[in-house]
Protein backbone atom coordinates (compact mmCIF):
# COMPACT_ATOMS: atom_id res chain seq x y z
CA UNK A 1 0.00 0.00 0.00
CA UNK A 2 1.24 3.80 -0.88
CA UNK A 3 0.84 6.13 1.87
CA UNK A 4 0.55 9.85 1.61
CA UNK A 5 0.00 12.92 3.98
CA UNK A 6 -1.41 15.53 3.04
CA UNK A 7 -2.97 18.85 5.45
CA UNK A 8 -6.64 19.14 4.43
CA UNK A 9 -9.03 20.65 6.66
CA UNK A 10 -12.66 19.56 7.61
CA UNK A 11 -14.46 21.80 4.78
CA UNK A 12 -12.11 20.42 1.87
CA UNK A 13 -13.03 16.69 2.74
CA UNK A 14 -16.60 17.29 0.94
CA UNK A 15 -14.83 18.07 -2.00
CA UNK A 16 -12.15 15.69 -1.70
CA UNK A 17 -12.38 13.18 -4.68
CA UNK A 18 -11.80 9.77 -4.69
CA UNK A 19 -13.65 6.50 -3.99
CA UNK A 20 -14.00 6.68 -0.35
CA UNK A 21 -13.08 9.32 2.72
CA UNK A 22 -12.91 7.71 6.13
CA UNK A 23 -13.30 10.26 8.51
CA UNK A 24 -12.73 9.65 12.26
CA UNK A 25 -15.49 10.83 14.69
CA UNK A 26 -14.61 11.21 18.49
CA UNK A 27 -16.71 11.43 21.50
CA UNK A 28 -15.35 15.14 21.71
CA UNK A 29 -16.28 15.62 18.10
CA UNK A 30 -16.76 19.55 17.55
CA UNK A 31 -19.24 20.44 14.92
CA UNK A 32 -18.54 23.33 12.62
CA UNK A 33 -20.39 25.23 9.87
CA UNK A 34 -19.81 22.56 7.64
CA UNK A 35 -21.39 19.64 5.12
CA UNK A 36 -19.56 16.95 7.06
CA UNK A 37 -19.94 18.30 10.49
CA UNK A 38 -23.97 18.89 9.30
CA UNK A 39 -24.21 15.15 8.61
CA UNK A 40 -22.37 13.78 11.63
CA UNK A 41 -24.32 15.71 14.07
CA UNK A 42 -27.81 15.22 12.34
CA UNK A 43 -26.67 11.08 12.19
CA UNK A 44 -25.55 11.43 16.09
CA UNK A 45 -29.13 12.80 17.03
CA UNK A 46 -31.17 10.49 15.19
CA UNK A 47 -29.43 7.57 16.76
CA UNK A 48 -27.90 6.07 13.19
CA UNK A 49 -24.28 6.46 13.94
CA UNK A 50 -22.38 6.41 17.57
CA UNK A 51 -18.95 7.71 17.75
CA UNK A 52 -18.44 4.29 19.70
CA UNK A 53 -14.40 3.04 18.58
CA UNK A 54 -15.39 1.00 15.46
CA UNK A 55 -19.45 2.27 15.06
CA UNK A 56 -19.21 2.84 11.27
CA UNK A 57 -22.18 5.03 9.17
CA UNK A 58 -21.25 4.78 4.81
CA UNK A 59 -23.06 6.52 2.53
CA UNK A 60 -22.86 6.35 -1.24
CA UNK A 61 -23.19 8.98 -3.81
CA UNK A 62 -24.63 11.51 -1.70
CA UNK A 63 -24.77 14.87 -3.49
CA UNK A 64 -22.90 17.28 -0.63
CA UNK A 65 -19.92 14.60 -1.04
CA UNK A 66 -17.29 14.34 -4.22
CA UNK A 67 -15.90 11.02 -3.06
CA UNK A 68 -18.12 8.03 -3.76
CA UNK A 69 -18.30 6.56 -0.48
CA UNK A 70 -18.24 9.10 2.91
CA UNK A 71 -17.21 6.55 5.64
CA UNK A 72 -17.87 7.80 9.27
CA UNK A 73 -16.14 6.04 12.09
CA UNK A 74 -16.42 6.28 16.14
CA UNK A 75 -12.88 6.44 17.65
CA UNK A 76 -14.10 7.22 20.98
CA UNK A 77 -11.86 8.71 23.49
CA UNK A 78 -9.61 9.36 20.61
CA UNK A 79 -6.68 7.35 22.19
CA UNK A 80 -3.83 5.45 19.89
CA UNK A 81 -6.24 2.30 20.61
CA UNK A 82 -9.80 3.85 19.77
CA UNK A 83 -8.34 5.31 16.27
CA UNK A 84 -7.06 1.42 15.87
CA UNK A 85 -10.36 -0.07 16.56
CA UNK A 86 -11.85 2.87 14.20
CA UNK A 87 -9.29 2.36 11.56
CA UNK A 88 -9.58 -1.46 11.27
CA UNK A 89 -13.46 -1.23 10.91
CA UNK A 90 -13.46 1.27 8.86
CA UNK A 91 -11.18 -0.70 6.28
CA UNK A 92 -12.60 -4.03 6.84
CA UNK A 93 -15.75 -2.53 5.45
CA UNK A 94 -14.06 -1.49 1.91
CA UNK A 95 -12.25 -4.68 1.98
CA UNK A 96 -14.67 -6.45 -0.68
CA UNK A 97 -15.70 -3.30 -2.58
CA UNK A 98 -14.04 -1.44 -5.65
CA UNK A 99 -11.97 0.57 -3.13
CA UNK A 100 -8.53 1.58 -4.84
CA UNK A 101 -7.91 5.22 -3.77
CA UNK A 102 -8.63 6.27 -0.40
CA UNK A 103 -8.70 9.33 2.32
CA UNK A 104 -8.75 8.39 5.86
CA UNK A 105 -9.11 12.28 7.65
CA UNK A 106 -8.39 13.13 11.42
CA UNK A 107 -8.92 15.93 10.93
CA UNK A 108 -12.39 15.41 13.42
CA UNK A 109 -9.63 14.71 16.01
CA UNK A 110 -9.00 17.70 18.78
CA UNK A 111 -5.77 19.01 18.52
CA UNK A 112 -3.84 17.50 20.79
CA UNK A 113 0.23 17.55 22.10
CA UNK A 114 2.44 16.87 19.73
CA UNK A 115 2.96 13.11 21.10
CA UNK A 116 -0.41 12.22 21.47
CA UNK A 117 -1.25 13.43 17.70
CA UNK A 118 2.02 11.49 16.65
CA UNK A 119 0.82 8.36 18.23
CA UNK A 120 -2.70 8.85 16.61
CA UNK A 121 -1.20 9.09 13.43
CA UNK A 122 1.43 6.14 14.04
CA UNK A 123 -1.63 3.81 15.21
CA UNK A 124 -4.66 4.64 12.09
CA UNK A 125 -1.26 4.08 9.48
CA UNK A 126 0.06 0.91 11.72
CA UNK A 127 -4.24 -0.36 11.45
CA UNK A 128 -4.15 0.06 8.12
CA UNK A 129 -1.44 -1.25 7.09
CA UNK A 130 -3.06 -5.08 9.18
CA UNK A 131 -6.40 -4.70 7.54
CA UNK A 132 -5.25 -4.43 3.90
CA UNK A 133 -2.77 -6.80 4.44
CA UNK A 134 -3.22 -10.06 1.75
CA UNK A 135 -1.17 -13.43 1.90
CA UNK A 136 -0.44 -14.11 -2.03
CA UNK A 137 2.92 -16.03 -2.41
CA UNK A 138 1.44 -20.03 -2.32
CA UNK A 139 -2.19 -18.69 -4.42
CA UNK A 140 -2.24 -19.54 -8.18
CA UNK A 141 -4.35 -16.82 -8.96
CA UNK A 142 -3.30 -14.37 -6.08
CA UNK A 143 -6.50 -11.82 -5.41
CA UNK A 144 -4.77 -8.45 -4.93
CA UNK A 145 -5.83 -6.02 -2.56
CA UNK A 146 -7.86 -3.55 -4.16
CA UNK A 147 -7.21 -0.54 -1.94
CA UNK A 148 -3.58 0.66 -2.82
CA UNK A 149 -3.56 3.89 -1.98
CA UNK A 150 -3.52 5.83 1.37
CA UNK A 151 -4.07 9.29 1.44
CA UNK A 152 -3.50 10.47 5.15
CA UNK A 153 -5.44 13.63 6.01
CA UNK A 154 -4.64 16.01 8.96
CA UNK A 155 -4.94 19.52 9.94
CA UNK A 156 -0.79 19.74 9.77
CA UNK A 157 1.07 17.77 7.81
CA UNK A 158 4.50 18.83 9.60
CA UNK A 159 3.09 18.45 12.65
CA UNK A 160 2.36 14.70 11.84
CA UNK A 161 5.37 14.04 9.69
CA UNK A 162 7.32 12.25 12.60
CA UNK A 163 4.25 9.61 13.40
CA UNK A 164 3.67 9.48 9.73
CA UNK A 165 7.38 7.87 8.88
CA UNK A 166 7.31 5.88 11.30
CA UNK A 167 4.13 4.79 11.02
CA UNK A 168 5.27 3.87 7.24
CA UNK A 169 8.14 1.95 8.23
CA UNK A 170 6.38 -0.01 11.05
CA UNK A 171 3.91 -1.29 7.99
CA UNK A 172 6.49 -2.29 5.80
CA UNK A 173 8.09 -4.41 9.10
CA UNK A 174 5.27 -5.64 10.53
CA UNK A 175 4.17 -6.66 6.55
CA UNK A 176 7.68 -8.39 6.26
CA UNK A 177 7.27 -10.48 9.71
CA UNK A 178 3.34 -11.14 8.92
CA UNK A 179 4.81 -12.60 5.40
CA UNK A 180 7.96 -14.89 6.54
CA UNK A 181 5.05 -15.94 9.22
CA UNK A 182 2.85 -17.06 7.37
CA UNK A 183 4.92 -18.90 4.83
CA UNK A 184 4.25 -22.65 4.78
CA UNK A 185 7.09 -24.14 5.87
CA UNK A 186 8.02 -25.96 1.94
CA UNK A 187 8.09 -22.33 1.25
CA UNK A 188 10.14 -20.92 4.38
CA UNK A 189 12.99 -24.07 4.70
CA UNK A 190 16.10 -22.21 6.93
CA UNK A 191 17.57 -21.50 3.84
CA UNK A 192 14.86 -19.30 2.01
CA UNK A 193 14.52 -17.71 5.32
CA UNK A 194 18.43 -16.83 5.94
CA UNK A 195 17.95 -15.74 2.09
CA UNK A 196 15.39 -13.37 3.52
CA UNK A 197 17.90 -11.71 5.88
CA UNK A 198 20.56 -11.10 3.24
CA UNK A 199 18.04 -9.59 0.84
CA UNK A 200 17.94 -7.11 3.71
CA UNK A 201 21.07 -6.48 3.26
CA UNK A 202 20.86 -4.28 0.20
CA UNK A 203 19.30 -1.94 2.68
CA UNK A 204 21.45 1.42 4.31
CA UNK A 205 23.34 0.17 7.89
CA UNK A 206 22.32 -3.08 7.07
CA UNK A 207 24.76 -6.43 7.24
CA UNK A 208 24.09 -9.73 6.87
CA UNK A 209 26.03 -13.09 7.53
CA UNK A 210 25.29 -16.37 7.12
CA UNK A 211 26.25 -19.33 8.67
CA UNK A 212 26.06 -22.83 7.76
CA UNK A 213 26.30 -26.29 9.56
CA UNK A 214 30.31 -26.31 8.96
CA UNK A 215 30.42 -23.00 10.66
CA UNK A 216 27.95 -23.93 13.31
CA UNK A 217 29.97 -26.88 13.97
CA UNK A 218 33.20 -25.23 14.77
CA UNK A 219 31.52 -22.51 16.98
CA UNK A 220 30.68 -25.44 19.21
CA UNK A 221 26.64 -24.99 18.91
CA UNK A 222 26.22 -28.38 20.04
CA UNK A 223 22.92 -27.83 21.57
CA UNK A 224 21.53 -26.39 17.99
CA UNK A 225 23.28 -29.13 16.15
CA UNK A 226 21.15 -31.57 17.69
CA UNK A 227 17.71 -30.10 17.24
CA UNK A 228 18.64 -29.83 13.11
CA UNK A 229 20.06 -33.18 13.11
CA UNK A 230 16.67 -35.14 11.83
CA UNK A 231 15.95 -32.77 9.29
CA UNK A 232 16.89 -32.94 5.43
CA UNK A 233 17.23 -29.62 5.35
CA UNK A 234 20.25 -27.87 6.46
CA UNK A 235 20.31 -25.34 9.52
CA UNK A 236 21.32 -21.80 9.10
CA UNK A 237 22.78 -19.28 11.70
CA UNK A 238 22.14 -15.53 10.83
CA UNK A 239 23.62 -12.77 12.02
CA UNK A 240 22.41 -9.34 10.84
CA UNK A 241 23.82 -5.91 12.05
CA UNK A 242 22.18 -2.42 12.21
CA UNK A 243 24.54 0.30 12.27
CA UNK A 244 23.21 3.33 13.52
CA UNK A 245 24.86 4.56 16.39
CA UNK A 246 28.46 5.24 17.30
CA UNK A 247 31.16 2.65 17.04
CA UNK A 248 31.71 2.99 20.61
CA UNK A 249 28.01 2.49 21.28
CA UNK A 250 27.27 -1.35 22.83
CA UNK A 251 24.50 -3.18 20.34
CA UNK A 252 21.26 -4.53 21.70
CA UNK A 253 21.32 -8.13 20.53
CA UNK A 254 17.61 -9.35 19.35
CA UNK A 255 17.76 -13.68 19.17
CA UNK A 256 14.78 -14.81 17.44
CA UNK A 257 13.86 -18.46 17.33
CA UNK A 258 13.93 -19.63 13.40
CA UNK A 259 12.29 -23.21 13.90
CA UNK A 260 10.66 -23.56 10.39
CA UNK A 261 8.51 -26.45 11.47
CA UNK A 262 8.11 -28.21 14.92
CA UNK A 263 6.71 -31.77 14.39
CA UNK A 264 7.70 -31.91 18.22
CA UNK A 265 10.77 -34.34 16.78
CA UNK A 266 10.78 -37.84 18.21
CA UNK A 267 8.50 -36.95 21.05
CA UNK A 268 5.70 -36.22 18.11
CA UNK A 269 2.77 -33.16 18.77
CA UNK A 270 -0.18 -34.44 17.81
CA UNK A 271 -1.72 -34.14 14.20
CA UNK A 272 -4.34 -31.52 15.09
CA UNK A 273 -3.13 -28.22 14.15
CA UNK A 274 0.25 -29.14 13.74
CA UNK A 275 0.49 -27.41 10.23
CA UNK A 276 0.00 -24.05 12.99
CA UNK A 277 3.74 -24.84 13.72
CA UNK A 278 4.46 -23.26 10.60
CA UNK A 279 4.63 -20.28 12.64
CA UNK A 280 7.31 -21.26 14.74
CA UNK A 281 9.89 -19.01 13.12
CA UNK A 282 7.57 -16.11 14.34
CA UNK A 283 10.12 -14.60 16.16
CA UNK A 284 12.63 -14.94 13.58
CA UNK A 285 10.11 -12.95 11.35
CA UNK A 286 10.21 -9.97 14.10
CA UNK A 287 13.62 -10.11 14.02
CA UNK A 288 13.50 -9.39 10.24
CA UNK A 289 10.51 -7.10 10.41
CA UNK A 290 12.33 -4.86 12.88
CA UNK A 291 15.58 -4.51 10.53
CA UNK A 292 13.20 -3.51 7.84
CA UNK A 293 11.91 -0.67 10.09
CA UNK A 294 15.41 0.16 11.61
CA UNK A 295 16.71 0.73 8.11
CA UNK A 296 13.77 3.00 7.18
CA UNK A 297 13.71 5.05 10.32
CA UNK A 298 17.69 4.81 10.93
CA UNK A 299 17.41 5.69 14.44
CA UNK A 300 20.91 6.27 15.96
CA UNK A 301 21.61 2.75 18.03
CA UNK A 302 23.72 -0.10 17.11
CA UNK A 303 21.46 -3.43 16.70
CA UNK A 304 22.40 -7.19 16.20
CA UNK A 305 19.77 -9.94 15.06
CA UNK A 306 20.52 -13.43 15.52
CA UNK A 307 18.46 -16.24 14.22
CA UNK A 308 19.34 -19.76 14.84
CA UNK A 309 17.18 -21.53 11.91
CA UNK A 310 16.41 -25.38 11.45
CA UNK A 311 13.83 -28.25 11.46
CA UNK A 312 12.56 -30.13 14.22
CA UNK A 313 11.69 -33.41 12.84
CA UNK A 314 11.12 -36.97 13.74
CA UNK A 315 13.84 -39.67 11.90
CA UNK A 316 16.51 -42.32 11.65
CA UNK A 317 18.88 -39.44 12.78
CA UNK A 318 16.98 -37.47 15.35
CA UNK A 319 18.03 -36.54 19.05
CA UNK A 320 16.27 -39.04 21.25
CA UNK A 321 14.67 -38.75 24.66
CA UNK A 322 17.73 -39.14 27.08
CA UNK A 323 20.26 -38.09 24.88
CA UNK A 324 22.76 -35.54 26.18
CA UNK A 325 24.01 -33.31 24.22
CA UNK A 326 27.30 -29.94 25.25
CA UNK A 327 26.03 -26.85 24.47
CA UNK A 328 27.83 -23.83 22.73
CA UNK A 329 28.70 -22.75 26.52
CA UNK A 330 30.20 -25.79 27.62
CA UNK A 331 27.13 -27.06 29.81
CA UNK A 332 25.59 -30.30 29.21
CA UNK A 333 21.85 -30.42 28.64
CA UNK A 334 19.81 -33.82 28.80
CA UNK A 335 17.13 -33.66 26.21
CA UNK A 336 14.03 -35.30 27.62
CA UNK A 337 11.60 -34.21 25.15
CA UNK A 338 12.94 -33.42 21.69
CA UNK A 339 9.72 -30.71 21.79
CA UNK A 340 11.15 -28.21 23.99
CA UNK A 341 13.37 -27.93 20.90
CA UNK A 342 12.68 -23.28 21.05
CA UNK A 343 15.38 -23.47 24.25
CA UNK A 344 17.67 -25.52 22.71
CA UNK A 345 18.30 -23.82 19.60
CA UNK A 346 18.18 -20.09 21.95
CA UNK A 347 21.03 -21.35 24.23
CA UNK A 348 23.78 -21.39 22.06
CA UNK A 349 22.74 -18.08 20.38
CA UNK A 350 22.27 -16.29 23.41
CA UNK A 351 26.22 -18.01 24.39
CA UNK A 352 27.38 -16.70 21.14
CA UNK A 353 25.83 -12.85 21.70
CA UNK A 354 28.58 -12.80 24.04
CA UNK A 355 30.91 -11.73 21.55
CA UNK A 356 29.11 -8.76 21.04
CA UNK A 357 29.51 -7.22 24.56
CA UNK A 358 26.33 -6.56 24.26
CA UNK A 359 23.92 -3.70 26.41
CA UNK A 360 21.12 -6.04 26.69
CA UNK A 361 20.08 -9.08 24.86
CA UNK A 362 16.19 -9.66 24.24
CA UNK A 363 15.03 -13.30 22.94
CA UNK A 364 12.24 -13.73 21.08
CA UNK A 365 10.34 -16.44 20.89
CA UNK A 366 7.50 -18.99 20.51
CA UNK A 367 8.56 -20.96 23.02
CA UNK A 368 5.64 -22.53 25.31
CA UNK A 369 2.37 -23.67 25.16
CA UNK A 370 2.18 -22.49 28.75
CA UNK A 371 2.61 -19.17 28.09
CA UNK A 372 -0.83 -19.47 25.53
CA UNK A 373 -2.57 -20.81 28.63
CA UNK A 374 -1.16 -18.02 31.32
CA UNK A 375 -1.86 -15.15 29.26
CA UNK A 376 -3.56 -15.92 25.85
CA UNK A 377 -3.14 -13.83 22.88
CA UNK A 378 -3.30 -10.20 24.41
CA UNK A 379 -0.02 -9.64 25.68
CA UNK A 380 2.55 -11.84 24.94
CA UNK A 381 4.96 -13.33 27.93
CA UNK A 382 7.92 -11.25 29.52
CA UNK A 383 10.58 -11.81 31.64
CA UNK A 384 13.90 -10.37 32.56
CA UNK A 385 16.62 -10.37 35.01
CA UNK A 386 17.20 -6.45 34.49
CA UNK A 387 14.32 -4.45 36.33
CA UNK A 388 14.83 -1.66 34.02
CA UNK A 389 15.14 -3.51 30.43
CA UNK A 390 11.37 -5.11 32.21
CA UNK A 391 10.08 -1.42 32.46
CA UNK A 392 11.53 -0.28 29.12
CA UNK A 393 10.02 -3.45 27.04
CA UNK A 394 6.51 -3.25 29.05
CA UNK A 395 6.27 0.41 28.39
CA UNK A 396 7.18 0.14 24.51
CA UNK A 397 4.80 -2.18 24.73
CA UNK A 398 2.07 -0.07 26.29
CA UNK A 399 3.07 2.78 23.67
CA UNK A 400 3.06 0.48 20.53
CA UNK A 401 -0.26 -0.81 21.68
CA UNK A 402 1.43 -4.00 21.02
CA UNK A 403 1.51 -5.62 24.91
CA UNK A 404 3.32 -7.68 27.36
CA UNK A 405 3.30 -8.97 30.86
CA UNK A 406 6.20 -9.48 32.89
CA UNK A 407 6.41 -13.28 34.47
CA UNK A 408 8.89 -14.44 37.54
CA UNK A 409 12.20 -15.71 37.23
CA UNK A 410 12.54 -17.15 41.04
CA UNK A 411 15.33 -19.80 41.19
CA UNK A 412 12.89 -22.02 42.93
CA UNK A 413 11.10 -22.21 39.47
CA UNK A 414 14.21 -24.03 38.36
CA UNK A 415 14.19 -27.26 40.70
CA UNK A 416 12.74 -29.31 38.28
CA UNK A 417 15.32 -28.84 35.40
CA UNK A 418 17.59 -30.91 37.33
CA UNK A 419 18.97 -34.42 36.39
CA UNK A 420 21.51 -37.41 37.48
CA UNK A 421 23.22 -37.48 33.75
CA UNK A 422 24.02 -33.54 33.10
CA UNK A 423 24.14 -30.23 33.85
CA UNK A 424 20.95 -29.68 33.14
CA UNK A 425 17.81 -31.14 31.88
CA UNK A 426 15.94 -29.17 28.91
CA UNK A 427 12.30 -29.71 30.36
CA UNK A 428 11.55 -29.29 33.82
CA UNK A 429 7.60 -30.76 34.87
CA UNK A 430 3.92 -29.47 33.71
CA UNK A 431 3.41 -26.79 35.95
CA UNK A 432 4.82 -23.15 35.49
CA UNK A 433 5.91 -24.73 31.59
CA UNK A 434 6.32 -21.00 30.57
CA UNK A 435 8.61 -19.82 33.59
CA UNK A 436 10.66 -23.31 33.35
CA UNK A 437 11.41 -22.74 30.05
CA UNK A 438 12.22 -19.17 30.78
CA UNK A 439 14.80 -20.82 33.75
CA UNK A 440 16.62 -22.51 30.95
CA UNK A 441 17.38 -19.94 29.05
CA UNK A 442 18.49 -18.01 32.02
CA UNK A 443 21.27 -20.01 32.26
CA UNK A 444 22.66 -19.11 29.61
CA UNK A 445 22.65 -15.21 29.98
CA UNK A 446 25.80 -14.24 32.79
CA UNK A 447 27.14 -11.88 30.77
CA UNK A 448 24.46 -8.92 29.65
CA UNK A 449 21.21 -7.54 30.81
CA UNK A 450 18.99 -10.18 29.13
CA UNK A 451 14.91 -10.21 28.75
CA UNK A 452 12.69 -12.75 27.08
CA UNK A 453 9.76 -12.59 25.03
CA UNK A 454 7.50 -15.37 24.85
CA UNK A 455 4.85 -14.78 21.81
CA UNK A 456 3.44 -18.00 21.51
CA UNK A 457 0.11 -16.37 21.97
CA UNK A 458 0.23 -13.63 20.49
CA UNK A 459 2.49 -14.46 17.40
CA UNK A 460 -0.41 -15.55 15.40
CA UNK A 461 -4.31 -15.75 15.32
CA UNK A 462 -5.86 -19.66 15.01
CA UNK A 463 -9.46 -20.57 13.28
CA UNK A 464 -10.81 -18.43 10.57
CA UNK A 465 -8.51 -15.30 10.65
CA UNK A 466 -5.43 -17.90 10.47
CA UNK A 467 -2.32 -15.61 10.56
CA UNK A 468 0.66 -14.11 11.50
CA UNK A 469 0.29 -11.14 13.39
CA UNK A 470 3.32 -9.62 12.95
CA UNK A 471 3.52 -9.24 16.39
CA UNK A 472 6.03 -8.01 18.81
CA UNK A 473 7.92 -5.86 15.91
CA UNK A 474 5.81 -2.24 16.86
CA UNK A 475 7.11 -3.03 20.86
CA UNK A 476 10.60 -4.06 19.97
CA UNK A 477 10.68 -0.56 17.47
CA UNK A 478 9.21 1.34 20.18
CA UNK A 479 11.96 0.06 22.76
CA UNK A 480 15.14 0.55 20.46
CA UNK A 481 14.04 3.98 19.49
CA UNK A 482 13.89 4.66 22.78
CA UNK A 483 17.69 3.55 23.35
CA UNK A 484 19.15 6.37 20.89
CA UNK A 485 22.40 7.52 22.68
CA UNK A 486 22.66 11.28 20.57
CA UNK A 487 26.10 11.54 22.26
CA UNK A 488 27.34 8.97 20.60
CA UNK A 489 25.86 9.48 17.01
CA UNK A 490 27.30 8.00 13.76
CA UNK A 491 28.45 11.10 10.62
CA UNK A 492 25.38 13.00 10.22
CA UNK A 493 22.53 11.53 7.99
CA UNK A 494 19.01 11.45 8.15
CA UNK A 495 17.79 10.91 11.32
CA UNK A 496 14.55 9.89 13.17
CA UNK A 497 13.70 10.02 16.60
CA UNK A 498 11.19 7.86 18.76
CA UNK A 499 7.84 9.94 17.30
N1 LIG B 1 6.74 -24.29 19.52
C1 LIG B 1 6.29 -24.92 20.70
C2 LIG B 1 5.48 -24.00 21.59
C3 LIG B 1 4.05 -23.75 21.16
C4 LIG B 1 3.10 -24.72 21.31
C5 LIG B 1 3.68 -22.52 20.71
C6 LIG B 1 1.79 -24.46 20.96
C7 LIG B 1 2.38 -22.25 20.36
C8 LIG B 1 1.43 -23.22 20.49
C9 LIG B 1 7.48 -25.41 21.52
O1 LIG B 1 8.57 -25.84 20.79
C10 LIG B 1 7.00 -26.58 22.31
O2 LIG B 1 6.67 -27.58 21.72
N2 LIG B 1 6.96 -26.45 23.63
C11 LIG B 1 6.50 -27.48 24.47
C12 LIG B 1 7.41 -27.58 25.66
C13 LIG B 1 7.17 -28.79 26.51
C14 LIG B 1 7.59 -30.04 25.77
C15 LIG B 1 7.94 -28.65 27.79
C16 LIG B 1 5.07 -27.13 24.90
O3 LIG B 1 4.80 -25.96 25.17
O4 LIG B 1 4.23 -28.03 24.91
MN1 LIG C 1 8.43 -27.89 20.23
ZN1 LIG D 1 8.81 -24.99 18.95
Amino acid sequence: MNFELKTLTRERISIEKCDAVIVLIPDSFVAADDALSKLAVSAIQAGDFETKAGKLLVSYRSPDFSATRLVLVGCGDGSAKSVRTGVLAAINSLKTSNVKRAVLSLSGLTSQADDVRNSQVCAALVACGDAAYNYAVTKSKPVPSKLSDLLLAVPDAAKARAGFDKGVALVRGITLAKEWGNRPANHATPILLAGAAKALAKLPGVKVDVLGPKEVAKLGMGSFMAVAQGSAEPLRFVVMHYNGGGKAQAPIVLVGKGITFDTGGVSIKPAAEMDEMKFDMCGAASVLGVFRTLADLKPAVNVIGLIPACENMPDGRAIKPGDVVTSMSGQTIEILNTDAEGRLVLCDALTYAERFKPRAVIDIATLTGACVVALGSVRSGLFSTDDALAKALTDAGESSLDLCWRLPLDDDYAEGLKTNFADVANVAGRAGGAVTAAKFLQRFVTKFPWAHLDIAGTAWKSGAAKGSTGRPVALLVEYLLGQTDDSKLAPAKKRVRAA
